[in-house]
């Protein structure tokens, strides 16, 4: 359990963390390990902090699972982290009445295997009804991809006669994401000391505050979720106004 110190407890957490799970594939190298044993301390390291978060009461978690780039690595590793993902939605869906988690996918899951995109359709249907704290899994995900589809699909409304053009605002066009009906993160974790946002929740951080951590994520623990709270409390959030 982490610090949850007098502090954090007065000034309320973000409603919504996004966190970029990165430093697996360093994480393993430091120990000899091959890159699969990297996600599979990275996937413990997200049930940590998906619990923790709902300790703190923290809406909407967010996270970077599997981005559109994420094809070009080894079939190896990528039927490793698919792998991942099965087992943690299997054991999610048979602790639904526990844990009262929601799930989301952003992303284009039409490339996934159909087992493991009818367990994510099933694993969405299913944990509809809980609210404790609505985790968002990004897989085949790409911020630009995602406007793009947007884009195309009011352009086909449009084309349909079901929208006029000049309706489109961005509270609209935010409907269209993936992120629809969701609030945009306050907060945008990157661990690992790279500081790049790397094409992830392009459209809904444009107000977010950015910490970047040097911790690797499969070593990502509650001390440093609330020290990364702690960092977003400090900053003053002036939205463009002084
Ligand atoms: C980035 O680190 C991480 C990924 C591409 C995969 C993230 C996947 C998981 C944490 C497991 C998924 C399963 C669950 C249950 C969340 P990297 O491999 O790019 O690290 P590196 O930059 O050190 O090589």
């Amino acid at each position: 359990m982490g610090l949850f110190s007098k502090k954090k407890r007065i000034l309320p957490p973000p409603r919504h963390i996004a966190i970029i799970m990165d430093g697996n594939g360093r994480w393993a190298k430091k120990r000899g390990m091959p890159r699969t044993a990297g996600h599979a301390a990275g996937a413990e390291a997200f049930r940590r902090t998906a619990n923790y978060c709902r300790t703190l009461g923290v809406r909407y978690l967010t996270v970077y699972a599997f981005s559109t780039e994420n094809w070009k690595r080894s079939e190896e590793e990528i039927q490793g982290i698919m792998i991942l993902l099965r087992q943690y939605l299997e054991e999610a869906m048979r602790d639904m009445e526990k844990n009262h988690v929601c799930f989301r996918f952003f992303g284009d899951l039409s490339r996934l295997s159909p087992d493991l995109k009818q367990l994510c359709r099933d694993a969405e249907a299913r944990s509809s009804q809980y609210h404790d704290v609505q985790v968002n899994f990004c897989l085949n995900y790409g911020g630009r991809d995602e406007i793009v589809k947007a884009a195309r699909q009011f352009a086909e409304e449009v084309a349909a006669g079901s929208r006029r053009p000049e309706e489109l605002d961005e509270n609209l066009f935010g409907q269209y994401l993936y992120s629809g009906g969701i609030p945009d993160p306050e907060l945008v974790i990157r661990p690992s000391g790279e500081k790049r946002i790397s094409n992830f929740l392009l459209w809904q951080s444009a107000y977010s505050e950015y910490v970047f951590m040097n911790v690797l994520w499969p070593d990502f623990g509650p001390k440093d979720l609330d020290d990364a709270i702690e960092e977003y409390h400090k900053r003053d959030r002036r939205f463009g106004g002084v």
